[in-house]
């Protein structure tokens, strides 16, 4: 089946894509979005976490026909050009999590970056229990996770000041 969809604020379709098939599967192999990660694909380590809707979910356990007519966004999507085509550069998330160290393997980047955009788009000013409550379904498997609170704090006071 066809599956026609807005990703990263442009119409994509995606072709032979079978109904039990994954939106993770469909981003990674039919579109070419790799930056969306896969490490578990059980819906426990949220690597492969994508806004639908403006929502962050598991893009491993929504089915690619679910996206149907939808809005997705990626970790590619915060940083694509703008609609002039002028390079909008890093997102001030993803800045901050190079900034402060907060990458190592990386894996789990990608996933963490689309939450913490979303969060700091909902509550901009976060406390740290809700900042950890809102990382709490993204695991990194090498970083004790105060870099990446660290990132969240940096992110935080350069989109307050921005
Ligand atoms: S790959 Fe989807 S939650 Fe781990
Ligand atoms: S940086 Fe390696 S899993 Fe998080």
């Amino acid at each position: 089946m066809r599956v026609t969809f807005v990703v990263n604020g442009e119409q994509r379709h995606a072709d032979d894509v079978w109904p039990g098939e994954s939106l993770l599967f469909t981003l990674r192999e039919r579109l070419g979005l790799p930056g969306t990660k896969n490490a578990c694909e059980q819906g426990e380590c949220g690597s492969c976490t994508v806004l639908l809707d403006g929502l962050p979910v598991c893009a491993c356990l929504v089915a690619a026909p679910q996206a149907m007519g939808r809005d997705v966004v990626t970790v590619e999507g915060l940083a694509a050009p703008g609609t002039d085509g002028a390079d909008k550069g890093l997102d001030p998330v993803q800045q901050a999590f190079i900034d402060a160290g907060a990458v190592q393997c990386g894996f789990c980047t990608p996933g963490l970056v689309v939450t913490v955009a979303d969060l700091l788009r909902r509550v901009p000013h976060p406390s740290e229990a809700q900042t950890r409550e809102a990382l709490a379904g993204n695991l990194c498997r090498c970083t004790g996770y105060e870099k990446i609170l660290d990132a969240v704090r940096l992110a935080e006071t350069r989109m307050g000041q921005s």
